[in-house]
């Protein structure tokens, strides 16, 4: 039974019409109640920025253990062969032995030691585009800087490398896609690509410096068990590369929607460190987070029934203007927007980030250095896999 005061949405959030520009959902999302119900999904969701947050920090109340995505964990005869990951599908006190773990990959010291080889990368790959001219953001700015250093830093095999995008991309949707039926397609599509994974985890194949073998280090220190490595090794693989490149297309596309933002980078390039998170405020690419109602309780006054889902529309928490004021519907650089969502919130708030800052701050600044005129140079095409949103072509031409 549901609560008499929860308002009940009707129509799909991940409906192709809706999916394609979310925004105006959005605002009714917000606007229909603290927290809703969506028929369709028989789950919970909200879109207000202070109760997804309050949420995101009580995983006692919000568990990530039944799945971070529609897929009950918790039962399998209806959601079948799906495992919890070892990271973010994992409460205290498993989560924090792994956290422990993959975060001394990610100190200020590890960060500064790429910092050289990062800018070196990003002046050669800007250089090569503006050569070109007539470019595409997706393929060849956004794909292009992580692919040529985080496969490296993990240390797998160059041969097959080209399998990670899409291993991730299916891992993410496999976790999260609101679908049913797609999550039991991509599980069938998915064994190459585990294969060549798995194979890539093992000791044996990977590089001798690289993070990998570090988390292999960890093993052999008596930190963590050889199953908790392979699920580390493989939500580096999982995490550290698509969303950090559709974090860089929507930054690139939002760039071309506000013309007037692009002037104030392009005259003052140290912008560029705050535009990763107003990009994770205004056009994320990871537009939803996911957990399971623990037991009964409540939330901005609204009862919550035990072990249903509820979802926070992070992408709808960056434009709510209950938060964000009269700003929330403009990409603004030289505005503070640090306390997004679009990198979760509490215990599993993502572990990658500095590299991503790094990344994104390094490319960026060298990007708005070197190019002087930024347009949109062809047709956008978004791919319009929810929960994700971004684009895989995005035309651009640069001087
Ligand atoms: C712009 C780029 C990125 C975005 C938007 C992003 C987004 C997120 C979000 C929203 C979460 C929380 C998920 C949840 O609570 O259910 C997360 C967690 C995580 N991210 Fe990222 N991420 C990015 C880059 C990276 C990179 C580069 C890496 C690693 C190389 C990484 C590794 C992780 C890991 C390991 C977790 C799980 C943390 C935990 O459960 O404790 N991410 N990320």
């Amino acid at each position: 039974m549901q609560s008499s005061s929860l308002p009940v949405i009707h129509e799909d959030p991940y409906g192709e019409d809706v999916w394609l520009n979310p925004y105006p959902f959005y605002t009714r999302l917000r606007d229909a109640g603290p927290v809703v119900y969506l028929e369709k999904y028989d789950a919970y969701a909200t879109g207000r920025y202070d109760l997804a947050r309050e949420a995101l920090l009580d995983w006692r109340r919000f568990t990530s253990a039944r799945g971070v995505g529609l897929a009950d964990l918790a039962d399998s005869e209806r959601w079948p062969g799906l495992k919890p990951s070892g990271l973010v599908e994992q409460d205290p006190p498993n989560h924090d032995v792994a956290r422990q773990a993959i975060i001394k990959l990610f100190t200020a010291k590890e960060m500064r030691g790429l910092q050289a080889r990062l800018t070196a990368r990003a002046e050669e790959l800007v250089d090569e585009l503006l050569a070109k001219g007539t470019i595409d953001a997706y393929e060849d700015f956004a794909y292009q800087f992580p692919f040529s250093i985080v496969p490296d830093l993990i240390g797998v095999p160059e041969d097959g490398r080209d399998s990670m995008l899409p291993f991730s991309s299916l891992s993410i949707q496999a976790s999260t896609s609101p679908h049913n039926e797609r999550i039991r397609e991509i599980m069938s599509e998915a064994g190459p690509l585990r294969e060549w994974v798995a194979n890539a985890s093992k000791r044996e194949n990977l590089t001798p410096d690289g993070w990998g073998a570090r988390i292999w280090a960890m093993v052999d220190e008596g930190d963590i068990d050889d199953e908790l490595a392979v699920k580390l090794i493989r939500a580096l693989i999982t995490a550290g590369m698509d969303t950090t490149i559709f974090g860089l297309v929507n930054t690139i596309h939002s760039l071309i929607d506000f013309p007037e933002q692009w002037e104030k980078l392009s005259a003052e390039p140290d912008l560029a460190k705050f535009a990763l998170d107003e990009t994770l405020r205004f056009e994320s690419p990871t537009q939803t987070i996911t957990r399971t109602v623990s037991e009964d309780t409540e939330l901005g006054g609204i009862k919550l029934t035990g072990g249903k889902k509820i979802i926070f529309f992070t992408g709808a928490t960056g434009r709510d203007d209950r938060k964000w004021g009269e700003r929330a519907e403009q990409y603004d650089l030289t505005q503070a927007s640090r306390d997004h969502l679009g990198l979760g919130f509490g215990i599993h708030q993502c572990a990658g980030q500095p590299l991503a800052r790094m990344e994104v701050q390094i490319l960026l600044t060298t990007f708005a250095k070197k190019v002087t005129n930024l347009k949109l140079a062809g047709e956008a095409v978004s791919l319009n896999t929810a929960p994700l949103r971004s684009w895989t072509q995005l035309p651009i031409e640069i001087s």
